[in-house]
């Protein structure tokens, strides 16, 4: 049973799940964009995914692409270490879509040129459509463009003829028919260009003919198989939070190998009021499947005593979940597998080899090297929404799919500095209030997440005749798609003033009540 994590076995799957798919391979420069890139392709139906840009292009084509996208970027194409684009991709016979620094380094690797000619262009940018391109095909010509570019490509390369046009950007796409190759200055796949998804499904089913295959129903078919593959005969442990990740990655491998698998329910003690209950009873009611309910509350607080940094936080709470389930394991004689709810946005944010690291999702970067398991993890390769779209088919309860994500390290990054049971019980009952006026707002399925957050510090108050100097509690709404960027959530005044004045009033310890207007960027989602 003591065998290291197989990376080498997630990489092998994500092969496998493509190879009744050929994928649009979405090259990435170093953008935030190209996730989103391959969710708007994923969209149309079409399986799509993210590679880093220094993969080779035998490596690529290996892969077997029906088409390829070179993302944006943040560099300037000839300052010094710019990436560039292996020019192989051009030579695989697939059609090949640039968008902003990717059109640059696609026109600069054919003998076009890019130049920086001062005037860059950022935001909602007004751009003019030619009438013959297959990309626009019958578009009308005057359309909005979310651009963001200091250079441009001022000659493009031979063969190549411009498609579109803005007041200061000539040549703001461009496409070689005949090679199947097509460049846009502009980001089609953010909200900001409204007719961007066409764009792109003119590329995906019109420029590459990628048949719309990829669904929800197929996905969970070929993962069934795959699982089956994977586990053969062994025994299979599952975390379940309660969040809809576990809820489906568990339903599918049930599915998969039946009473192989058993579900194990770790009461962390950093859970949201009343949510264990809930999480048992919803197990026990809908899905018959044995659930284990563990309660290692006290587990958790010993190991984070004192605790204050963010990360360490993370790394225990995975640490002692691993550890948790080993023990578990044991008892259960000879289990060989875990299931993780991980997702596709929470590997790329945690090991793509050019975004920045954010956080360590206790789920990936937290997990001990030595650790005592093979994991399965059938959601590795998809986004939240179609996690959702992947639960609904699977018959969760609309409660549970719908039900906004919850951090794994649970409210221990959400009290910022040491988490105690005084400071839990506290945000635990500001937190409940909070959501229960959402809900009863009717804003609960339109924010992304809604949640108390407890500060490390304390501000003088008066109630009745009395000083106080007690904590304030900060409240987070945001709206999101991904997670990957968050709008704060323009909640009503009545609402915050409900939400205020009963936190105030139900919660001893607390004396004030603030929010947070910060969008993701600069700031994030949690607070740690
Ligand atoms: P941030 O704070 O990075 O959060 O904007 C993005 C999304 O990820 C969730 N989150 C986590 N989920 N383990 C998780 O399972 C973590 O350590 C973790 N940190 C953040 C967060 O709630 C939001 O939905």
């Amino acid at each position: 049973m003591s065998e290291a994590p197989r990376a080498s076995g997630a990489a092998a799957l994500a092969h496998e799940a493509s190879a009744e798919h050929r994928p649009v391979l979405v090259i990435d420069f170093g953008a935030q964009y190209a996730q989103l890139i391959a969710r708007r392709v994923r969209e149309c139906r079409v399986y799509s995914e993210i590679v880093p840009h220094d993969v080779p292009a035998a490596e690529v084509a290996a892969r077997n692409p029906v088409g390829i996208i070179l993302s944006g970027g943040p560099a300037s194409i000839y300052e010094p270490g710019a990436p560039s684009v292996d020019p192989g991709l051009f030579e695989l016979g697939v059609p090949v879509l640039g968008i902003c620094y990717g059109m640059q380094a696609m026109a600069a690797a054919l003998g076009g040129d890019v130049a920086n000619t001062g005037v860059g262009e950022f935001g909602k940018t007004p751009v003019r459509l030619g009438s013959d391109s297959l990309l626009f095909g019958d578009l009308p010509s005057e359309q909005t463009a979310w651009m963001s570019h200091r250079d441009s490509v001022v000659r493009p390369p031979a063969g190549f003829a411009g498609t579109a046009a803005s007041d200061t950007t000539p040549v703001a796409a461009m496409e070689d028919r005949v090679r199947g190759l097509f460049g846009v200055q502009f980001h089609p796949e953010v909200a900001h260009t409204p007719r961007g998804t066409d764009i792109l499904r003119h590329f995906v089913l019109d420029a590459c003919q990628a048949p719309p295959t990829w669904t929800a129903l197929q996905f969970i078919e070929e993962q069934v198989d795959l699982i089956r593959e994977q586990v053969g005969d062994d025994q299979v442990i599952c975390a379940l939070s309660g969040g809809v990740d576990s809820a489906v990655a568990a339903l599918l491998v049930h599915r998969a190998v039946g009473d192989q698998l058993t579900c194990v329910f770790v009461d962390h003690g950093l859970l949201r009021k009343d949510e264990a209950a809930q999480v048992v009873e919803a197990f026990d009611d809908h899905f018959k499947v044995p659930l284990r309910h563990v309660d290692a509350s006290e587990r958790f607080l010993a190991a984070l005593a004192g605790v204050t940094d963010p990360e360490q936080k993370r790394r225990i709470i995975g640490e002692q979940f691993i550890r948790l389930f080993e023990d578990e394991a044991r008892g259960l004689g000879d289990v060989r597998f875990l299931v993780q709810g991980t997702l596709y946005s929470d590997v790329i944010e945690s090991g793509s080899r050019t975004a920045a690291k954010i956080k360590s999702h206790h789920n990936v970067g937290g997990l001990p090297e030595d650790m005592d398991f093979e994991l399965v993890e059938p959601l590795r390769l998809i986004f939240k929404d179609e996690v959702r779209r992947v639960g609904t088919e699977l018959g969760l309860p609309e409660g549970m799919v719908w039900r906004q994500p919850f951090p794994g390290p649970g409210l221990a990054i959400r009290i910022i500095g040491d988490v105690t049971r005084e400071r839990l019980d506290v945000l635990r009952d500001a937190d409940a209030v909070l959501l229960e006026e959402i809900r009863r707002a009717g804003l609960y399925d339109k924010l992304w997440q809604s949640f108390a957050i407890l500060p490390a510090i304390r501000s003088v108050g008066v109630q009745g005749d009395s000083r106080t100097y007690a904590y304030p509690i900060v409240l987070r709404a945001v709206t999101s798609e991904d997670a990957m960027t968050a709008d704060w959530a323009r909640l009503p005044y009545d609402v915050l003033e409900r939400i205020s004045s009963r936190i105030i009033n139900e919660i001893p310890g607390v004396n004030r009540v603030a929010l947070d207007i910060s969008s993701k960027p600069p700031a994030t989602i949690e607070w740690e």
